[in-house]
């Protein structure tokens, strides 16, 4: 189905679903400077926010919209027509906007939350689409808790979207709720639907939303482009609702890196990434996991013998991807209680020490007996431990 590396549009949310974590509000001159991030790191959609939720949220995606240069700016926007009119003011400014507009579709939300039949929603869908297509061109629909929903009734929903002037159709896992397989026949079945009702079906772009309630929201978006979507929707550092959204960094070197099965390709410039989550995890005072894929402090450091002798040896016997495509000067060897001889060897060279066989035996030996006590043995303590070996060997 796909030609060999065709784009997919990464949609970044960071400023509106990773704003909706509990405790990672931003302000205004925060948002400004993730959003510059963001459109200089090549994202080709910025989500700036929900302009009805309050004064505030308008005027960042207003102001988002003013100063964007490259990336269109996305306004949110709730299936209600206050909503609508408020997102066109916002992203009015921008030198390409796109109004967001969602509405549940599965049967726990409209029993539950909405209170409205299906034919309800489908005339609300027509309603809401048709009126921000009147104030801008490019419309983004999203079937909230569209994996819940059965696929006939998505599929009546989304041909109406497209029929009213969505361009862009998104169908979210809102509830992190999908496996990968389940969430790709999804996107091929509505796909396929579309693509047999409506002329030039197409030109609709599909796209993934995923959240990560069971950990697949990353598996769950890259399963979406084998099921014909070409939009994938995430947050950097996967900062979103409960358990966050699917990671703009993991989706990006996911693409990048496994190109042989995933024959598709990003506009981000990759070795910007580290310095997007240091500046989302600052404003945001959510701190990266040490071991998170990609940006976490540890994603390119080594403690075991075995796996800094082969680092040592050549970097790709336990290396994917290079420290500098994601914007990390270099691989770190942590020394600790698994580290070999070859790593202390090679630290000790880095430290300025050429130390004879014995001397190394005795400092190697003295370091293991302090690895054992603590986590992470800095490179002070070691100096401090060849120094004292020197200085024995001196008396
Ligand atoms: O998770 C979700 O369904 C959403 C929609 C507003 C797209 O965030
Ligand atoms: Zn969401």
């Amino acid at each position: 189905m796909s030609n060999p590396h065709e784009r997919v549009v990464i949609f970044d949310t960071t400023l509106r679903d990773g704003e909706q974590c509990p405790g990672a509000s931003m302000t205004l001159e925060e948002k400004l400077e993730v959003a510059d991030l963001l459109d200089t790191m090549g994202v080709d959609v910025i989500e700036a926010g929900f302009p009805i939720a309050s004064n505030g949220d308008f005027e960042s995606v207003a102001e988002i919209a003013r100063r964007t240069k490259r990336a269109v700016v996305a306004g949110l926007a709730r299936a209600i027509p206050a909503d609508i009119a408020r997102a066109g003011e916002a992203v009015k400014f921008a030198q390409r906007p796109r109004i967001h507009t969602f509405v549940s579709t599965s049967p726990i939300h409209l029993e539950h939350q909405m209170r409205k039949t299906q034919d309800q929603v489908i005339d609300i869908i027509t309603a809401t689409v048709t009126q921000a297509r009147n104030l801008v061109d490019n419309i983004e629909w999203s079937a909230m808790d569209a994996t819940r929903t059965p696929i006939d009734y998505l599929s009546r929903c989304v041909e109406t979207a497209v029929k009213a002037g969505a361009t862009t159709i998104n169908l979210p896992d809102t509830v992190g709720y999908a496996t990968p397989s389940e969430y790709e026949a999804m996107f091929r079945q509505v796909r396929a639907y579309i693509l047999d009702r409506v002329p030039n079906g197409e030109q609709i772009i599909f796209s993934a939303h995923c959240h990560d309630d069971l950990g697949l929201a990353v598996a769950n978006s890259l399963a979406a482009l084998a099921g014909g979507a070409r939009q994938i929707e995430c947050t950097i550092n996967g900062l979103g609702e409960r358990a966050g959204n699917a990671a703009l960094e993991e989706v990006v070197m996911a693409i990048r890196t496994r190109g042989d099965v995933l024959p598709y390709a990003t506009g981000i410039e990759s070795t910007m990434l580290t310095r997007a989550s240091k500046l989302v995890s600052a404003v945001t005072s959510f701190p990266v996991q040490y071991n998170k894929a990609i940006v976490g402090r540890n994603a390119f450091a080594h403690e075991s013998g075995i796996h800094q002798d082969g680092m040592l040896k050549n970097n790709t016997t336990y290396e994917i991807m290079t420290p500098d495509s994601v914007g990390v000067s270099k691989t770190s060897l942590v020394m600790g209680k698994h580290s070999g001889r070859a790593a202390f060897r090679d630290k000790l060279k880095a430290l300025g020490y050429e130390l004879g066989e014995n001397a190394l035996n005795d400092a190697f030996s003295r370091f293991k007996e302090l690895a054992d006590r603590k986590k992470v043995v800095y490179d002070e303590d070691i100096e401090a431990l060849v120094d004292h070996e020197i200085a024995a060997a001196h008396d």
